[in-house]
């Protein structure tokens, strides 16, 4: 299995560390626009070729898969022209930064043999799946709301260009869509954000389904590192309810009520998106843990929010 990473960031490092460590996978190549910053990671996991330009270095190697990791922005020029070549790709969030690009990105991935997996890590997580499993069950019952918040230190507010939205409240977005269900029909949605006008910021967003529960989602962009609050996503049911913080806990309130501690390992999570996406490229099959319309639906909402912040007004996903 021969792998190109484009991005040698953060986080395209951490997939690049991962993948390094799997015995079944060449990693080729390492494209940043930055071309130190590949080379330092290349000579760092013994990777051959590095590259500035992605799309360069994808035409030139082949690969039988690519993982995008650079900035939103620059995602779907870089995974469209690996689907020309019939080349898989998995792409981090948000895959695109608009609904529209992530529908031209479907139809590239259906004109040709490639497919996307949007990096949906959370996806992956044992705990997220424990929690989501016990959300769906008859001890929480007919979901009425699901309420999460997703604060980050404010280095990120200089750090990225795109928005808190689209950066960190998308994981929610998806959380919700994979807890509730994506086929509830029109969406309300209001959103405000404080201060307005800046990244450093929190942002507020009542999602409203149409024969659904509600969402109430937070992200802040404003703590120091050494005191950001923990993740935390709470769904609240007919029958019960049941929250998750990432510090180590699902707290089930219901008929029986308990706790059940758990461990967010986001190594092995990660592990698990890039052993599906092999799996799915080694096999020629699509991806099923998460699909490229998941994260479409999820940037449906997430432009609606974005609309909402830039109007004041109630919009429609
Ligand atoms: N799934 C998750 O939990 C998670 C966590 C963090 C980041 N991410 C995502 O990973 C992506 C990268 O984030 P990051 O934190 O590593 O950002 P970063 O700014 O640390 O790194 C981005 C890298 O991409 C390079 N780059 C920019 N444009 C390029 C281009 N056109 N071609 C090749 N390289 C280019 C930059 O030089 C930089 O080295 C983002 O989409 C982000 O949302 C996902």
């Amino acid at each position: 299995m021969r792998l190109v990473v484009a991005g040698a960031g953060a986080f395209g490092r951490e997939h690049i560390r991962l993948l390094s460590a799997l015995a079944d996978v060449d990693l080729v190549g390492i494209a940043d626009l930055d071309r130190t910053a590949a080379q330092q990671a290349a000579d760092h996991f013994d990777v051959p070729e590095v590259a500035a330009d992605a799309i360069e270095l994808t035409n030139r190697l082949r690969p039988d898969g690519l993982i995008v990791a650079t900035p939103g922005p620059t995602h779907v020029a870089i995974a469209t022209d690996a689907l020309t070549l019939g080349i898989p790709v998995l792409v981090e969030k948000p895959v695109a930064m608009t609904f529209a690009d992530a529908a031209a990105l479907a139809n590239a991935a259906a004109a040709g043999s490639g497919f996307v997996l949007p990096g949906h890590v959370l996806r992956f997580s044992e705990a997220h799946r424990r929690f989501v499993g016990i959300a769906q069950s008859n001890e929480v019952g007919p979901i009425l709301s699901v309420t999460a918040r997703r604060h980050r230190d404010d280095d990120h507010a200089r750090r990225y260009v795109e928005d808190p939205v689209l950066m960190t409240m998308v994981h929610d977005i998806d959380l919700a869509l994979w807890v509730t269900g994506n086929d509830t029909g029109a969406t309300n949605i209001l959103a405000c954000r404080r201060p307005p006008g800046t990244s450093r910021s929190e942002t507020l967003a009542t999602i409203e389904r149409g024969s659904g529960a509600v969402w109430r989602l937070a992200t802040a962009w404003t703590f120091a590192i050494a005191s950001c609050p923990t993740d935390r996503i709470e769904v609240v049911g007919e029958n019960g309810s049941v929250e998750l913080d990432v510090d180590g806990s699902i707290r089930i309130f219901g008929e029986n009520p308990r706790r059940i501690d758990v461990t967010v390992d986001y190594d092995e999570a990660l592990r698990a998106e890039h052993g599906h996406f092999i799996d799915c490229v080694r096999e020629g099959k699509s991806p099923t843990a998460v699909t490229l319309d998941d994260a479409i639906a999820g940037l449906s909402v997430a432009e609606a929010i974005l609309a909402s912040l830039e109007t004041g007004e109630v919009t429609r996903a």
